[in-house]
């Protein structure tokens, strides 16, 4: 099947420009000895999980959630990382009960209630937990101060049925500044605290032997902070219209997603309807999509939300000729919550449709 065989809207995935993504990061880190461990959350799809391993050079799979952790591990991927804390009883009952079965299952752990529901569940379950100290990079999202973290590594390494490898610091905030040297800057301020509470817990506990941070849009600079072992990029496979419009050249990687809409009424000069809206692209009203031909974006086209669920506005120069039935490709708004609103994913070669790839990670929130 050919590309313009397809219904619409559909997302599709750039294959050539997917496998120029893996390499180009995989070897960015490479090159600086550190490892991937490439987020989840972002594509929500265990075939590019699996090759984003088979790339290589990677310390394994990240998840935002245990209800993706589930889904990667019933999938085969054989090292996950859920990086975000889990507080509720019964999930960490219901984590424990997948730490058994999978090969290697990882969490980040920022309170010591929470520590302590890990610690019962690992026990009834019979297998100690393995657990990251998630540190809070001045984000106040998750995580324990740098201050805190000697502490609670210490209070994490007396639990018997908890194994301490570890620290988490993710400065989510920093990724998407425009100006590159000040997010380079402030990354590395931020990063090197969290390396120094991190070897003051490898110098106690001998046991810690992953630091892990880091996305997309600092990844380049962070590479050089000396104990980071890897790094849980994740938008860098896909990318989107938020990570173009912030980071601009400063990124390498290019939109690998697309969204392939049709013009289905146009009937106004310099406007046109295309099948695609809210539902089938996620809103992010200062990163609206953007058009591109091949490689090209078209800077005079724009794109907005405001004919509501089922229906996108496009706009364009009124010298322009549109057609009902016209194929229109949008860079998506913002990857991760956009891949969530869709079934599959159609993998091109060229016009070819390849592949489809099931998202099946889809709305695994909890
Ligand atoms: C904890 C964590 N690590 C890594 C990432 C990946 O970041 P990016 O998509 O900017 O590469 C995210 C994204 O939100 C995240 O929440």
């Amino acid at each position: 099947m050919r590309c313009n065989e397809l219904d619409t809207p559909s997302l599709i995935l750039r294959k050539e420009i997917f496998n120029e993504n893996l390499a180009l990061m995989r070897d960015m880190a490479l090159a600086k000895g550190k490892k991937l461990r490439p987020h989840a959350k972002t594509h929500k799809c265990p075939e590019i999980a699996k090759r984003q391993l088979q790339a290589g050079n990677c310390a394994g799979i990240c998840a935002a959630k245990l209800s993706e952790a589930e889904k990667l591990v019933e999938a085969g991927i054989p090292s996950v990382l859920i990086t975000s804390p889990i507080a509720l009883p019964a999930k960490l009952d219901r984590f424990a009960r997948l730490n058994a079965t999978a090969q290697e299952l990882i969490v980040v752990l920022d309170s010591k209630e929470s520590a302590q529901l890990a610690e019962a569940a690992a026990f009834a379950s019979g297998r100690k937990i393995k657990a990251l100290v998630d540190i809070d990079p001045d984000m106040g999202r998750t995580g324990v101060s740098f201050e805190q973290t000697p502490a609670f590594a210490s209070y994490l390494a007396s639990l018997p049925h908890v194994e301490l490898l570890g620290a988490q610091c993710y400065a989510g905030h920093l990724q998407h500044i425009g100006d590159a040297t000040a997010r380079y800057g402030e990354s590395r301020r931020l990063m090197e605290m969290g390396a120094a509470a991190f070897r003051e817990m490898r110098a106690a506990f001998p046991s810690c032997r992953i630091f892990t941070g880091t996305g997309t849009g600092t990844s380049a600079g962070d590479l050089d902070i000396l104990e980071l072992t890897d790094i849980q990029v994740g938008s860098y496979c896909l990318m989107d219209a938020e990570y173009m419009n912030a980071c601009k050249e400063a990124i390498p990687f290019r939109p690998a997603l697309r969204m392939l809409s049709s013009v289905i009424s146009a009937n106004h000069p310099g406007m046109a309807t295309i099948d695609a809206g809210t539902k089938a692209i996620y809103v992010t009203p200062d990163a609206p999509p953007v058009r591109i031909c091949g490689d090209e974006i078209l800077p005079e086209w724009k794109y907005d939300w405001s004919f509501g669920d089922e229906h996108g506005r496009l706009t364009f120069p009124k010298n322009v000729s549109v057609q009902p039935g016209e194929r229109i490709e949008l860079v998506v708004s913002h990857c991760d919550p956009t891949i969530n609103l869709a079934d599959r994913l159609y993998v091109l070669e060229g016009d070819e449709i390849i592949d489809v790839w099931d998202i099946s990670l889809r709305g695994c929130c909890q």
